[in-house]
């Protein structure tokens, strides 16, 4: 089964609309809790970080029997240190994505957390894909 959608940037009101829409998925699929926990956590910090740092981009979800994988791609200004970024609380949110309660610089760690693999392939001014991989454990 594949998904595809398109995040709007700076949309807040619905930022988040593609992680919820693939939670809804997997639950009707019966997939097991802690699964469909991981998958959303993961694919909501990846979905933010688009709509608040990259001005939106593209989600392709993909369901096989064991694996889910989620490829999130923009075209926004890249990530220049990711080591740095990868750090607990470090942000270059702005003041008003502040206000809004994002940019404690906790996503890259939560997404990190919650998917078996990751991969990120970004270059500044050209833009970031993220990939998160998290499989299925055979279940009933
Ligand atoms: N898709 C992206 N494009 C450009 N920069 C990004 C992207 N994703 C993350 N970053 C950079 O990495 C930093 C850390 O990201 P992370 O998700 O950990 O924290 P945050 O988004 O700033 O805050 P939080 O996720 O806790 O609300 C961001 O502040 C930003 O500088
Ligand atoms: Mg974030």
């Amino acid at each position: 089964m594949e998904f595809h959608y398109e995040v709007s940037g700076n949309d807040f009101a619905r930022a988040g609309l593609a992680s919820s829409e693939i939670k809804k998925t997997l639950q009707r699929l019966g997939l097991p809790h802690e699964v469909i926990k991981r998958v959303a956590v993961a694919m909501y910090e990846a979905e933010i970080n688009m709509v608040v740092h990259a001005g939106g981009g593209v989600a392709d979800v993909r369901i096989d029997k064991e694996l889910i994988t989620i490829i999130m791609c923009d075209k926004g200004p890249g990530i220049e240190d990711l080591s740095k970024a990868m750090e607990d609380g470090y942000s270059t949110a702005s003041e008003q994505v502040r206000e809004l309660g994002f940019g404690a610089g906790m996503g890259m760690s939560n997404m990190k957390k919650n998917a078996d693999e990751m991969y990120i392939d970004t270059a500044k001014g050209k833009g970031t894909c993220v990939t998160l991989k998290i499989r299925i454990p055979e279940h009933s």
